[in-house]
């Protein structure tokens, strides 16, 4: 199998402006992305506050036309499943209502539907709650029922924004444990997205650090070759130095 083949997404030179009201001219958020996201792989975007980590997301999941650029999405944008840090879920509808949720504008029966969603509700631990409401549910819950909902879709890629962001420090953590574990699981794509260099370090197999707006990528780590070769405590902590540092530049600049 060649190269191009094995790649879910394929990203070059991508360019992203926005126009300032009132015709005060242009924000020039992405300044020229290129990067590669391999099938199966757990890529972590890292980048100050503004840089442009949503918008980058957003357009490539269509919800955004990108300025200039190219984008090669196997399956088409119908193939990606996005988690924000809102859980956004239906206060209306049960845990199971949310899960089933997308498929209900698909032509498939209600009796599949539900199996379906029954399956997820295995899937993410949750049998027993089924029938709560999001008001009823932990922030870690809520979260997870976030992810089946987009997973009911099976995309072939998925997109995190800080889904983590509103947790306290422990839930967070049991997250990213599930998370890692399904990921294995499954085998799914992942684009995660996040402010906590700890955590981009612990998930991914890939890294990569955004700068400050227009955002280009400043360095990429292979995370999945580091950590095969046997990668110690001492260097988890002196890559997340590393990192800090250089997210540092990044801020210090204006
Ligand atoms: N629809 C829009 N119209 C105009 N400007 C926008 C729009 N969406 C985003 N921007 C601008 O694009 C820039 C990047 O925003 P974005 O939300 O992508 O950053 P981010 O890296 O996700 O930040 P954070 O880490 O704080 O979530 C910001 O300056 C923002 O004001
Ligand atoms: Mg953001």
């Amino acid at each position: 199998m060649g190269q191009a083949e094995a790649m879910r997404l394929s990203i070059k030179a991508l360019y992203k402006n926005f126009l300032m009201p009132k015709g005060r001219g242009i924000v020039e958020v992405l300044g020229g992305i290129s990067l590669e996201v391999k099938k199966g792989s757990f890529v972590a975007i890292l980048g100050p506050s503004g840089c442009g980590k949503t918008t980058f997301l957003r357009i490539i999941s269509g919800l955004e036309p990108p300025t200039k650029g190219e984008i090669h999405l196997e399956g088409g944008k119908d193939s990606v499943g996005m988690v924000f840090q809102e859980f956004a879920l239906f206060p209306w509808r049960s845990a199971l209502g949310n899960i089933e949720f997308g498929l209900e504008f698909r032509n498939i029966s209600k009796r599949e539907r539900r199996e379906k969603a029954r399956n997820l509700v295995r899937l993410i631990g949750l049998e027993g709650f089924e029938g709560y409401y999001p008001y009823q549910l932990s922030g870690g819950m809520q979260q997870r029922v976030a992810l089946a909902r987009a997973l009911i879709l099976e995309p072939t890629i998925i997109l995190m924004d800080e889904p983590f962001g509103s947790l306290d420090s422990q839930t967070r953590s049991d997250m990213q444990g599930f998370l890692l574990n399904l990921w294995e699981e499954r085998q799914d794509t992942v684009v995660f997205v996040t402010h906590s260099v700890r955590e981009a370090i612990k998930l991914s197999t890939e890294l990569y650090l955004f700068s400050k707006r227009p955002a280009r990528i400043v360095r990429h780590w292979d995370l999945a070759g580091l950590k095969a070769s046997g990668f110690r405590p001492q260097d988890y902590l002196a890559l997340e130095q590393e990192v800090l540092e250089l997210l540092k530049k990044e801020r210090a600049v204006v």
